[in-house]
């Protein structure tokens, strides 16, 4: 066996080997995972004043104290509309420049609020940029550090047309004939804060209202008509899977050769739609379609999928979402 007290060329092999093995696992393979992350389709990226507060931001080390996460549990729903997912960090997760890598803004202390959606909580550029020279000019009982640094006494004479002059309440500053002046970087900063806004994702619940109610009223007219699984497929389910059936990647699983999209037990595929999924934090959340769609056309689309971009699996018959139907209400009503 090894012998690490008298072989020490063993306990350096080891370590060493051990260091390699964590390197890969925790650092390579994620990075490698993280390139392949697309945006989501309204996804903004930033300007180049946002980029530039964007680095401000990592200079002053924000992130000690704030994150930009929200998680899917109860006490972070008030920081988003919904859980942050990989797609979210696309525009900022590249390079700061040839020698350093993406800034890292996730953050794991929580001193101060999440960021992820202060762009809407707080429009007001005022506001930030007085917030930033003294939080206790807007939050009393604040323990935020101030940034004088970011901003200039100015001689009153001396004010440029273009300088953005901070109103700053006497109690905080009050010295006759200067002004306030924020800095390039603060109002750089306060661009970038403004920009951190939660993308809707596609097909929230609102934009496939309108599609539900064409296939309703189509069903009412057309009775027992074939259904078309492509054409609906389109309509209720490409807003986030894609026309290609490949998703987007770091927010909608693809289709395309799915275990369980191809699996010959069609059980699981069946309640995904009838009862949604929101199972792996990797993607947003699948609203469920059981009460919109009825069985024959949650079968034409099963089958649909099934059988698209190079998929092979038998058809999902009327019956098999029938009997998944029950086997779920059944459950609810226990
Ligand atoms: C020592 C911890 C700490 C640091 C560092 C810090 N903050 Fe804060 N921040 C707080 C606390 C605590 C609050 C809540 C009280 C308040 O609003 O001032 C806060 C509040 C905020 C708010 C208002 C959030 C809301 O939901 O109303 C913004 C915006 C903000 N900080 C931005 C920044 C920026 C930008 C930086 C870096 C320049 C920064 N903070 C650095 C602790 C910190
Ligand atoms: C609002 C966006 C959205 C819409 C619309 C949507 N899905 Fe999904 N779907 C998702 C997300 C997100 C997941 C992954 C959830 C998770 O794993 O937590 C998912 C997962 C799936 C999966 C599991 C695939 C796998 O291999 O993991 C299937 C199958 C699926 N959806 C089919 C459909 C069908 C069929 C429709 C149309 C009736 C549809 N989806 C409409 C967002 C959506």
């Amino acid at each position: 066996m090894l012998n690490f007290h008298k072989e020490h060329k063993n306990l350096v092999l080891t370590a060493g080997g051990v260091f390699i093995a964590l390197s890969i696992l925790i650092a390579i393979l994620p990075a490698f995972q993280m390139q392949k992350t697309e945006p989501i389709p309204d996804e903004k990226p930033l300007t180049a004043n946002e980029r530039v507060g964007l680095h401000v931001y990592v200079s002053e080390n924000c992130m000690a104290c704030h994150t930009q996460q929200v998680r899917n549990i109860e006490m972070d729903k008030v920081w988003g509309s919904r859980p942050s997912i990989p797609s979210d960090y696309f525009y900022s997760k590249q390079r700061m420049d040839v020698w350093r890598q993406s800034p890292s803004l996730l953050g794991s202390e929580r001193t101060g609020p999440d960021l992820t959606n202060i762009g809407v909580r707080q429009p007001s550029e005022d506001w930030h940029l007085l917030h930033l020279y003294n939080p206790r000019a807007v939050v009393s009982a604040s323990v935020m550090p101030s940034y004088p640094w970011l901003f200039r006494e100015v001689d009153s004479s001396a004010v440029n047309k273009g300088d953005k002059v901070v109103a700053v309440p006497k109690e905080l500053f009050n010295k006759p004939g200067l002004k306030i002046v924020a800095s390039n970087d603060a109002l750089r900063l306060v661009d970038y804060l403004k920009y951190l806004k939660q993308t809707e994702l596609p097909g929230g619940v609102d934009a496939f209202i309108p599609a539900l109610k064409k296939i309703q009223a189509e069903r009412a007219e057309g009775g027992s008509q074939a259904l078309d699984g492509g054409k609906l497929f389109s309509q209720v389910c490409a807003a986030c899977h894609q026309e290609t059936g490949k998703g987007v990647v770091g927010a909608f699983p693809s289709l395309v050769g799915s275990a369980i999209v191809n699996d010959a037990n069609s059980e699981k595929l069946i309640r995904i739609i009838i009862q949604g999924y929101n199972a792996r934090p990797d993607y947003g959340v699948m609203p469920p379609f059981g009460d919109q769609l009825n069985d024959a056309e949650i079968a034409a689309i099963l089958t649909h999928e099934r059988s698209s971009w190079g998929n092979a699996a038998p058809a999902v018959t009327v019956e098999d979402v029938a009997k998944i139907r029950q086997y779920v209400e059944m459950e609810l009503n226990k």
